[in-house]
């Protein structure tokens, strides 16, 4: 076991459920919980983070009526086909030695149901911001009947074969409403003053007692801080975690924020574990009973610090689970853990809107259930090309005119950790990754996994590509340990990685050795032709973020993410006064295509270190001391600079192609050398991903029987 690790790694407790360590996978809202597979690919998840080491995991959100349904198509407790899909989970999950919790759910005033689904509920007619609804105030037979309608969820929860059930009373969902005097207008018996506010949430939790009897898990998710002003005060969330302990929950699940809140909780500018102190209020509260920290801890270091200097009981993680399942046996090897950035763009971001999760830096997250098989994600398909030449065929008389190496072939993770073998696979290809930003470095991992002997040439003197700019912003630090987990698993797999050796038309020889080629080449920076943009003092946006020598006043042209992320870097405090920094764009809306989850946040980020921002910016023209413009309003301005950078887009680094093609080898363009139009790093991974099941398919197609499987 690793040092270091001795508090996180102890066995732990909720009511009679013995847990094997401290953390526990926060719930998590999948967006496949209904397809009609039997639950198969549900029961994939959970199978694969058993399978590296997590101990109880509480499943998404169930609704525990179609009223409580979050968005169309989440799952409902009272649709028997879903407790079908959800009986086979649990059993799979149980028997291969996992523990999984049921999360009971409404959503009251957050639901967006479909336009004949049925009506939101909630305490009382107050609007939904989240759902831009007003939902119908529940007469108290109505609320009696909710009240019900957990406790059957309960039942069921135990009689399909959960180990435990979450109640989900924070983030701002029903029974948050209930709680809060800003949702709950009632002068009834369930609202009027803070002891009958808490009535709701005191009864559920009485009911699924009672319903799952006094020997099952009972945990109660609850919020600690709604973050909202005029919102619940603190004493009150004391007295209510005190009554919720008195009514029957086994442990408090200290959530922070609800979804209205105008401060972030989840997202990259959160300091990682900036929210115990919120958990540590209601452990105060309650003396012995488990109380979990959860929100932003995304390393396992990090909950043991949390165990140590609190005294609280358990951690909750839940994107971390995204971004590496086997984040438990990692950490407890002492291995390199790929690490959840809090981008939240293919998760959170895909959530709200009701569409299926998956992980910027883990895009196996979805497909567990079937992870060489994949077609590649939507949008994601990269430019095809030459099949796998006959003269390659392993299963022919020709072997790949390659010099014999030793390969390292890597069996499916295992609690053990991964056996890896060194030796000569039969039938393994030699693949060149031409780049090694994030997509041609996960193009590498895969088919290093697969057996593949692959050579990795990047023209800059390190690895990492745009996530080598990025971690340098604010908040994106954690950008550097995606680059750094890949560059350890390249190593661990013997992928060899020549840095500061770009390819060019002049390597045809060099491609010709290879059996494939991954084009990864990324992009380069847009320079728009603006009159004074040769100026010294006039940079594009990769030399700004490597630069230290930004002035006093910065300008930056450009409107997109990387605008924004310049500007939040140029505008940190640090030594001397505060920069100057105004963003100039074109149009009338700063990063449109930022997450929806983090653009709110770092915008008013900016707005508080006073960064400028001028819309609808026409006529540029740059000289030594300022950039001269017509703005929206067609009034001529100047704007002090001395320093300029231009964020005005992107274009394919893609000379390359034009050799593979030409030299006929098979290949596949990912990222940014493929198409700029609409790239993330969430599409540039994926592709990355998708090539490598690419080069699969055509081996296998070629006879040789290949995998890409889970990450070991
Ligand atoms: C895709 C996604 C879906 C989620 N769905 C739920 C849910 O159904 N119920 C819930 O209580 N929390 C849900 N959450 C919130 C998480 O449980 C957790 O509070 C949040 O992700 C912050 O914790 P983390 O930093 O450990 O990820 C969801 C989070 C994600 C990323
Ligand atoms: S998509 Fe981003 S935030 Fe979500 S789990 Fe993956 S790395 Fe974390």
């Amino acid at each position: 076991m690793t040092t270091g690790l001795e508090r996180v790694l102890r066995p732990g407790r909720i009511g009679r459920l013995a847990l094997p360590h401290r953390i526990v996978m926060g719930a998590m809202h999948l967006g496949w919980e209904n397809r009609d597979d039997d639950g198969r690919a549900l029961a994939a998840f959970y199978l694969a983070r058993v399978a590296g080491g997590a101990g109880l995991m509480v499943t998404g959100g169930a609704a525990v009526s179609a009223a409580g349904a979050d968005v169309p198509g989440f799952g409902v407790l009272d649709d028997a086909a879903f407790r079908d899909r959800l009986r086979r989970v649990a059993g799979e999950v149980g028997a291969a030695g996992g523990l999984l919790a049921l999360q009971l759910f409404h959503a009251g005033r957050y639901a967006r149901p479909a336009a004949d689904g049925p009506r939101p509920v909630a305490p009382s007619a107050v609007p939904s911001p989240i759902s831009r609804l007003t939902p119908d105030a529940l007469p108290a037979a109505g609320v009696a009947r909710i009240v019900e309608d957990f406790a059957r969820g309960a039942h069921h929860a135990r009689e399909l074969g959960f180990s435990a059930v979450e109640i989900m009373g924070s983030e701002g969902y029903l029974i948050d409403q209930f709680l809060s005097p800003l949702t709950n207008r009632r002068d009834d018996e369930w609202g009027g003053d803070p002891q009958r506010r808490m009535r709701f949430g005191v009864a559920v939790v009485r009911a699924v007692r009672a319903a799952v009897g006094a020997d099952f898990p009972v945990v109660m998710r609850m919020t600690g801080d709604d973050l909202l002003p005029g919102g619940t005060d603190r004493d009150t969330v004391a007295q209510y975690a005190r009554a919720l302990v008195a009514a029957g929950a086994d442990a408090l699940n200290v959530g922070v924020g609800w979804h209205e809140s105008p401060v972030p909780t989840v997202q990259a500018v959160v300091p990682p574990g900036h929210w115990v102190p919120v958990a540590s209020v209601v452990k105060a509260a309650v003396g012995g009973l488990p109380v979990l920290a959860s929100n932003r801890i995304n390393r396992l270091t990090q909950a043991e610090a949390i165990l140590a200097g609190t005294t609280l009981d358990l951690v909750s993680m839940a994107r971390p689970f995204l971004a590496d399942p086997a984040l438990v046996e990692r950490s407890r090897a002492g291995r390199p853990v790929n690490i959840c950035v809090a981008c939240n763009q293919a998760c959170i971001d895909r959530s709200l809107v009701g569409a299926v999760v998956s992980c910027m830096v883990n895009p196996l997250v979805g497909r567990e259930a079937d992870p060489g098989s994949g077609a590649a994600p939507a949008g994601t398909d990269p430019t095809a090309s030459a099949e796998l030449p006959a003269s390659t065929d392993p299963t022919g008389s020709a072997d790949p005119p390659m010099p014999a190496e030793p390969v390292i072939h890597v069996e499916p993770v295992t609690r053990a950790g991964p056996v890896v073998r060194v030796g000569a696979v039969a039938g393994s290809r030699a693949v060149a990754v031409v780049g090694a930003g994030p997509a041609g470095l996960r193009a590498a991992h895969d088919l290093a996994l697969a057996g593949h002997r692959v050579t990795v040439y990047e023209a800059d003197r390190e690895p990492g590509g745009q996530f080598r700019l990025a971690c340098r912003v604010p908040g994106k630090a954690d950008y550097a340990e995606t680059i750094r987990f890949l560059t350890a698993e390249l190593t661990r797999l013997g992928v060899v990685l020549h840095t500061g050796r770009p390819v060019a038309g002049a390597d045809e020889d060099l491609l010709r050795r290879y059996d494939g080629v991954i084009v990864a080449t990324g992009v380069v920076p847009r320079r728009p032709d603006l009159p004074g943009g040769a100026l010294p003092h006039v940079r594009d946006y990769g030399t700004a973020f490597t630069d230290d020598a930004l002035g006093r006043r910065v300008a930056v042209i450009g409107g997109g993410g990387i605008a924004v992320d310049l500007a939040h870097l140029a505008s940190e405090p640090g030594a001397g006064p505060p920069r100057q920094v105004t963003i100039l764009l074109r149009g009338d809306r700063l990063a449109p295509r930022m997450g929806r989850s983090t653009r709110w946040a770092v915008l008013a980020e900016l707005r508080r270190r006073q960064v400028t921002v001028v819309t609808g910016v026409r006529g540029l023209r740059v000289d030594p001391d300022a950039v001269h413009l017509v703005d929206g309003t067609g009034a001529a301005r100047s704007v002090p600079a001395d320093t300029v950078v231009v964020a005005a887009g992107q274009l394919p680094a893609d000379a390359l192609v034009r050799t593979v093609r030409r030299v006929g080898v098979w290949h596949r363009v990912v990222g940014g050398a493929r198409d700029t139009v609409g790239l993330d790093a969430v599409r540039a991974i994926a592709e990355g991903h998708a090539a490598a099941l690419a080069f699969q398919r055509a081996a296998r197609g070629t006879g040789r029987a290949l995998r890409v499987g889970e990450p070991a």
